[in-house]
């Protein structure tokens, strides 16, 4: 945007049952950009009188619709028209993501093209579910079938805005599933922009519906909501607990992905210029606005001055800037809350270990939620900041003596997202790789994800799993079918 001029405001609806409808209540909420701090859209503001409507047009949609006879090669072809579209709309959905998310635009490219191939991959996906054929001691036969779970209520958070939309949305649809999806209230206008080609790609009615609202008026009665088979959340722990809580009354299906704080592990024979490199990547990539962020960095006592030295000689090079900017390395954290949140923890840390980098606002910008990228160190794994999730460019570097030291500093939270470790050394990397209780384990790398490979966490972190066949798994139930093959009467009595 040329300075100066102000994009429209657009007011978006809620997409249910292949329709663009207003909220009941006909209230909306303001969508920002957090670089300009200005609204950019409109979003309508649904409440559980919207949930009733979406979930009912779901249970209709699985139990009587047409998408209850498509076969799963056809759902398959509505995931690779999807993907198409998403690939040939890429520049304007990846303009909208880096511009309310703050991401830098070539990151949000990245993201954007990674939700394409989750739908490729997905669409590949739903000609193999396989059942089995059970080899039981009668003149029996006994099968094993895959079925949908049903209505699978999906709750996402805004640091992935459309990709966490994808991984939830592509394996159940995959699956035969429809589905009810929450986007993060910070961030629902690339969701609400794929819901105008559903239709066109061959969704029926109903399979997919898009409410935006906010967690404790529109998530939870979604949660609560009798006709939903299954929740499927990424966001907080402590969301995350409430779900579960909330989810009992109706003995649903959860899949939780909680977040942690995840240890990035430098032994003395890494590859130097490598390790820093990998260090930083691992908690400054998206803001620090990840999951499995690298936030606590454990470095082998031998090397360990020299390399918070050249973390935070490097860090100060890392170009924040306007997230549309090609150039930017770094933009504005998503929201206010979130800078509220990641400023204290900036406070916090001083007072807990040494501040080696960052620190506090970055001033260059005269608006925006920019956050200095942050390196503590000489702390204790027992501090704040080395145990609770912070969400943001905070980084706190620990030493550690040896290797079974650093296991146990390691394994000492209670979370168990990631881990990464660095060596040369085959034996170490692998004796630690088997150590580490974290459900994605990275060796001499950190952060790479692919759809191919199972996502979710250890501990707090989480349970079930996303992404690959695992991902499916979690949208199927499993149907035992008995078939008796004697044809004379059972003769028990
Ligand atoms: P959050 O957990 O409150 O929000 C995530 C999603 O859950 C949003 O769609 C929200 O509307 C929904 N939600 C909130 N309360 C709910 C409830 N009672 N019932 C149902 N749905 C509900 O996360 P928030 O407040 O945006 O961020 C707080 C912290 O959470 C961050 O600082 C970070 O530590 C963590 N977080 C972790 C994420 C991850 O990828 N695991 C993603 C986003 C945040
Ligand atoms: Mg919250």
């Amino acid at each position: 945007m040329p300075g100066g001029v102000k994009t429209d405001v657009r007011t978006y609806q809620l997409y249910i049952k292949g329709e663009w409808v207003d909220s009941k209540s006909n209230k909306t909420f303001p969508v920002y950009d957090p670089a300009s701090e200005e609204v950019i859209a409109q979003a309508p503001d649904a409440n559980a009188d919207d949930v009733n409507r979406a979930v009912a047009a779901a249970k209709a949609a699985f139990e009587d619709g047409p998408w209850a006879t498509t076969t799963a090669q056809e759902r398959g072809r509505v995931l690779f028209r999807l993907a198409d579209k998403i690939r040939q709309n890429t520049a304007m959905l990846a303009e909208l993501e880096s511009r309310n998310t703050g991401k830098p635009i070539v990151e949000a490219e990245y993201d954007i093209t990674d939700v394409a191939t989750c739908f490729e991959y997905y669409g590949g996906l739903a000609t193999k579910i396989l059942g089995y054929v059970n080899p039981v001691p009668d003149n029996a036969m006994s099968l094993t079938l895959k079925e949908p779970i049903g209505v699978a209520g999906q709750i996402i958070p805004w640091n992935y805005p459309l990709l966490m939309a994808a991984w939830k949305l592509a394996p159940a649809l995959a699956a035969g599933c429809t589905c009810v999806l929450k986007p993060a209230e910070q961030t629902p206008i690339t969701a609400l922009e794929m819901a105008n080609w559903l239709s066109d790609v061959g969704l029926p009615p109903g399979v997919v519906n898009i409410i935006t609202g906010f967690g404790e008026t529109c998530g939870a009665p979604l949660v609560q909501h009798p006709d939903v088979n299954k929740i499927a959340f990424t966001g907080s722990a402590a969301v995350g607990k409430i779900i579960v809580k909330q989810a009992a009354d109706t003995v649903k299906r959860v899949t939780l992905e909680l977040g942690g704080k995840s240890p990035n592990i430098f032994f003395a024979d890494a590859d130097f210029e490598a390790a820093i490199d990998g260090a930083l990547f691992g908690v400054f990539i998206n803001q620090g606005e990840v999951c499995s962020a690298g936030s606590r960095i454990l470095v082998q006592k031998p090397i360990y001055k020299k390399f918070v030295d050249a973390m935070a000689a490097k860090a100060k090079t890392i170009k924040l800037g306007a997230p549309l900017d090609r150039d930017t390395k770094m933009g504005p954290l998503v929201s206010k809350e979130q800078y509220d949140r990641v400023r204290s923890y900036q406070e916090v840390g001083k007072k807990e270990g040494k501040l080696a980098a960052g620190g506090g606002r970055a001033e260059k910008f005269a608006k925006g939620y920019y956050i200095e990228p942050t390196i503590f160190y000489d702390l204790d794994n027992s501090a704040r900041i080395a145990r609770e999730e912070i969400f943001g460019p905070v980084a706190a570097v620990i030493p550690f003596e040896d290797e079974k030291d650093a296991v146990k500093i390691a394994n000492d939270s209670p979370y168990g997202l990631a881990a990464a470790v660095w060596t040369r050394d085959i034996f170490k990397a692998f004796r630690t790789v088997k150590s580490l209780r974290a459900g994605i384990v990275w060796v001499n790398h950190m952060q790479p994800t692919y759809v191919e490979a199972p996502w979710g966490g250890y501990k707090q972190s989480g349970f079930g799993r996303e992404l690959g066949p695992w991902g499916i798994e979690e949208y199927l139930e499993t149907k035992q079918v008995h078939i008796n093959l004697n044809e004379a009467p059972i003769g028990w009595y």
